[in-house]
Parts: structure tokens; C-alpha cells; sequence
């Protein structure tokens, strides 16, 4: 089948287990993401979203367990299909932004120059860097280096994003406007699994999966995990808590 036309979940992770040396960084984690959502990971720095992005993008090989993105096991051949910005911005601060944003363009084989400068272009006045596409990375701001990130990340239109911690170190302003990119990528149909270990984020998320200890311990809407508190005025927080508490458990 054309993987266009697969019509699965966009992330089946099964019995997952991956360990750095001596260090179980996954344990056995299994984890299933819809097509069309924004899905976020949720859980304190050490809880292995990262060590999982990078396995789902395919940077990592499982241990153990099973992955499949789009119905296919994670492979450089997918790279058009996906797009990833990484927890620590990967830019070249000599290049400007405009090449910045084209370099990756080309890695994700937007070959024609006519589209790849739509796209580029598109892309940049999407994080509105526009005005500034022809300064250096090295002149800019965190906050704009991370804009500028998410335009490399976004530039060919992947139907599948992975986004670590892409809010980190954002101020209050910027952070809604990335949350408007997002919901506006989920409209157009693509798939998000965002990291963060705030929970100001997750409000945001369609669906949630909290890590901690290399392990899913809940998962369900923000509005499910609230509610498996049993108590009306419980946030975010409080649900995570709850989990926290009572070991492994499923909201949905
Ligand atoms: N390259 C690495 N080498 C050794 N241990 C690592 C490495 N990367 C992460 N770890 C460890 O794996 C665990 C999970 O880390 P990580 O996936 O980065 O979590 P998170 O992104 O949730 O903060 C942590 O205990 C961390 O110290
Ligand atoms: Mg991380």
C-alpha cells in the first residue's frame, strides 16, 4: 500500500525498551498517536521523551519492542515524511536564516528550485522572520533561533512532525503564537507529538501520554486525565500527581 494512503495510526509504539550502556532509559513502553492530532509527551526532564523522539524519527534502534510511524518502520527513506526539530537547535549560526531554511529544504529533496523557494519562503513568514531572513542565526535571539528551527523543521510540509521541548526557554507571547502554528499544522492534517515538561503545554495537546522513568504511566485528553482524579477542580498537575501515585493507569 502507498503510504499516502495508509489509513492506521501515524505512531504505534510497542513494548519499547532502549538503554545507553547500563541505563534503561525506555522501559517497555508502548504508545499509540492518531493521525490529524497534536499529541503531546508529557513528563520531567529524565523521562525519556527524548531518548523516544529520536528513536521514532530513527537516530535509535529499539533494544526491544516495535515501532512503526505512517505503517513503517522508521528509516531515512522516510525522511520527506517527517519533520524534526530537535531539543537543541541544530542551525549553522554563520548561514543566514534564508539558508538555513533552504539547506534543510534540500535535505527533505524539495529538488525543484522554483518550490523549494515557495516553500522556504512560506516557511520563514510562517514563524514571521521574513524582515530578518538574510541576518546570521549567530545574531539572533533564543526565542528566534527557535522560530527559525521550527521553519526548518516545517519547510517541506511533512505530514508528520516530532517537536522536543520546542517551547523551552519561549516568552509567554511567543509560546501562543507557536501553539497557533500547531493547531493550524493539525487543521492542514498533519500529525504533532510535541515534547514538554510543562504543563502549560499540555492544556494545549490534544491528547497527552505522561512519562516518567522511561514508561507511559497515563494517557487520555487533557480533559480524561483531569477527570480520572475524581475531583472537578483537579489540573494538569494535579492528574499527573495522581498517576504518579497510583503507579501505571489508563485515563481512556
Ligand atoms: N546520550 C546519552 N547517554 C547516556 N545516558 C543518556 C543519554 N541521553 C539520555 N540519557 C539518560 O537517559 C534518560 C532519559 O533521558 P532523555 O530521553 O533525555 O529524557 P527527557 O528528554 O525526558 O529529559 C536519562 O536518565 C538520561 O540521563
Ligand atoms: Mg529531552
Amino acid at each position: 500500500m502507498p503510504e499516502e494512503e495508509f489509513t492506521g495510526q501515524a505512531v504505534e509504539v510497542a513494548q519499547v525498551s532502549f538503554k545507553y550502556n547500563s541505563l534503561k532509559a525506555l522501559d517497555g513502553l508502548s504508545l499509540q498517536v492518531p493521525r490529524g492530532v497534536s499529541f503531546g509527551l508529557l513528563g520531567p526532564n529524565g523521562a525519556g521523551k527524548t531518548t523516544l523522539i529520536r528513536l521514532l524519527v530513527g537516530l535509535l534502534r529499539p533494544g526491544a519492542g516495535t515501532i512503526r510511524i505512517l505503517g513503517q518502520r522508521p528509516s531515512r527513506k522516510m525522511a520527506h515524511l517527517i519533520g524534526y526539530m530537535p531539543q537543541l537547535h541544530s542551525l549553522y549560526a554563520e548561514l543566514s536564516i534564508i539558508q538555513n531554511v533552504d539547506f534543510f529544504a534540500r535535505i527533505y529533496r524539495l529538488t525543484d528550485k522554483a518550490e523549494r523557494a515557495r516553500r522556504v519562503e512560506a516557511a520563514i513568514r510562517l514563524v514571521d522572520m521574513w524582515t530578518r531572513r538574510n541576518d546570521a542565526v549567530q545574531k539572533l535571539s533564543g526565542g528566534m533561533k527557535q522560530r527559525v528551527s521550527l521553519a526548518c523543521a516545517i519547510v517541506h510540509n511533512p505530514p508528520l512532525l516530532f517537536l522536543d521541548e520546542p517551547t523551552v526557554g519561549l516568552d509567554p507571547e511567543l509560546r501562543v503564537t507557536f501553539w497557533e502554528h500547531f493547531a493550524g499544522l493539525t487543521k492542514q492534517g498533519a500529525t504533532l507529538i510535541i515534547s514538554s515538561h510543562t504543563m502549560d503545554d499540555a492544556v494545549h495537546c490534544d491528547y497527552l501520554a505522561f512519562m516518567r522513568d522511561g514508561k507511559v504511566i497515563a494517557r487520555g485528553s487533557p480533559g480524561d486525565l483531569k477527570q480520572a482524579t475524581g475531583r472537578p477542580e483537579a489540573t494538569l498537575e494535579d492528574a499527573f500527581l495522581h498517576f504518579v501515585q497510583r503507579g501505571q493507569q489508563n485515563a481512556i
